[in-house]
């Protein structure tokens, strides 16, 4: 026999796998990451083996007591099977029959890995859900600080990233919380589905062996099992729908960081940037880099390529399972730490990345024209229809700029030759301050809406942090 072994199939193989097919085909190199799931998920098909009648009393005990040394021995480092286990199902089954002989090989009665490793991965995905949710609830809290700092401070508004209207800073950042909040209830949502269980299948029909299915789901805490065997073993939606999900948590924090960026530039100059997250340049002393959020922005195009490589890798796939399905693993524990280190980097740039330079916003909305709507709504507000009043405006500010005048610096008759309706008020009108506390509708950004919507936020993160006392690492 030359290459590696054929120890881990029936006595049909005679020869060897060879040595570059036997690397090619393992996964044991990144799927070890699964083993507590796997252990657990063995633990429980050995319970109900027991209590079913299939092993006798006190077999499934001692196959309990196997797999708990084998977790014992890879929490001492002891645990590091080589290529030729194949994957972390093999690595266990081979460990435990070292371990207990000939008793060791009942354990995959009614079996197989197809089912085996659906079960694992949906375990393992659940966990880490839960800390998704956890790092989320981080950045909100994060983002949320920073308002409560700035329910007082102004800020540019910008559509086409040119200056609009002036906002409340608080405002701005409060929308980062909407969406974050909108990722939970997606992630929370995909939970559901992805909290059911293929164990029992077997390899893609179903077992003879008089198992308990909906035992093990229990004992799994799996909400329900799948209904059909083929299905349970060939569906990888929640693969997808989990890369989807995290493709748009990536998508706001990569906006987000973009911001960060163009507000660190010096151009902007609306924060300044810690020590904490920054870095300098090996070869211009003054610069200071926004290394993190330029990460995460970077980090997003993984996550949007995992999503594109797992709907590829499963379209074309006949029922039930298909080889193709080992490629789920690497996008999948990818994807899920790019999105946890990501939520983890950016809340960090909140908590201590980073100070906003309320003077410099404020002389920035103080210095422009994005008080223009507002001059027109003042009008109205006098009985002037909006388009006539949004034209006299238009005009009015294409003679100030001509002029190098701001709004604010024209004299009363200048705005009396263009309407009798324009009285001394005016001036107050359009302060920024004024301009942002006048926007009172509902979710707008006035001072009095803004203040509702920190308290509505505030009250559900304490909600939040009640109910996720302790989620597993
Ligand atoms: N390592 C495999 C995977 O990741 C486990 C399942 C193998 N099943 C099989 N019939 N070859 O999908």
């Amino acid at each position: 026999m030359s290459g590696g072994s054929a120890s881990g199939w029936s006595d049909r193989f005679e020869q060897g796998l060879h040595p570059a097919i036997e690397r090619f085909n393992a996964s044991i190199g990144f799927d070890l990451e699964l083993l507590q799931e796997d252990l657990d998920g063995s633990i429980a098909h050995a319970r109900m083996l027991g209590q079913c009648g299939v092993l006798a009393p006190g077999e499934a005990d001692q196959l309990i007591a196997g797999l708990e040394r084998i977790r014992a021995e890879a929490a001492a480092g002891d645990f590091n099977p080589g290529l030729e286990a194949e994957d972390v199902h093999f690595a266990v089954e081979r460990r435990l029959i070292d371990l207990l002989g000939p008793l060791g090989k009942k354990l995959h009665t009614g079996r197989s890995r197809n089912d085996q490793v659906g079960t694992d991965l949906r375990l393992w995905l659940r966990r880490h859900l839960d800390q998704i949710d956890a790092a989320l609830l981080r950045f909100e809290r994060a983002l949320l600080a920073q308002a409560e700092r700035h329910a007082d401070t102004l800020c540019p508004g910008y559509t086409h990233l040119q200056r609009a209207q002036p906002l409340c800073l608080a405002h701005h950042l409060l929308a980062y919380i909407e969406m974050a909040e909108r990722d939970r209830s997606r992630l929370a949502d995909l939970r559901h589905r992805v909290n059911i269980c293929p164990l029992g299948a077997a390899a893609l029909a179903g077992t003879p062996v008089p198992i308990d299915r909906r035992q093990t789901a229990a004992e799994l805490g799996f909400e329900a099992i799948y209904a059909n065997s083929l299905d349970a073993v060939s569906d990888r939606d929640f693969t997808v729908e989990f890369m989807a999900a995290a493709s748009l948590v990536m998508v706001h924090l990569s906006r987000l960081s973009e911001e960060v960026i163009l507000w660190a530039s010096e151009e902007f100059a609306f924060v300044s940037l810690t020590d904490r997250c920054a870095t300098g340049s090996s070869l211009m002393p003054q610069k200071k880099n926004p290394d993190v959020p330029e990460l995460v922005r970077g980090k997003s195009g993984r996550v949007f390529g995992h999503l594109m490589g797992l709907l590829t890798m499963i379209k074309g796939l006949p029922l039930a399972y298909n080889k193709d399905f080992q490629e789920d693993k690497e996008a999948l524990f990818d994807g899920v730490r790019t999105c946890l280190d990501s939520l983890e980097a950016m809340a960090i740039l909140l908590e201590e990345g980073l100070e906003f330079r309320p003077e410099r916003l404020e002389q920035a909305v103080a210095n422009d024209f994005s008080n223009a709507t507002d001059v027109a709504d003042y009008l109205v507000a006098r009985g002037v229809p909006f388009r006539e009043a949004y034209q006299l405006v238009g005009g009015l500010v294409k003679g100030c700029l001509a002029d190098g005048m701001l709004l604010r610096d024209l004299p009363l008759e200048r705005w009396q030759q263009l309407h009798p309706a324009f009285e001394a008020d005016i001036y107050a009108a359009i302060t920024p301050r004024q301009v942002v506390a006048a926007r009172r509708s509902e979710g707008g950004t006035g001072f009095a809406q803004v203040a509702q919507q920190l308290e509505r936020v505030q009250r559900r993160l304490r909600i939040a942090s009640e109910s996720s006392a302790d989620i597993p690492d």
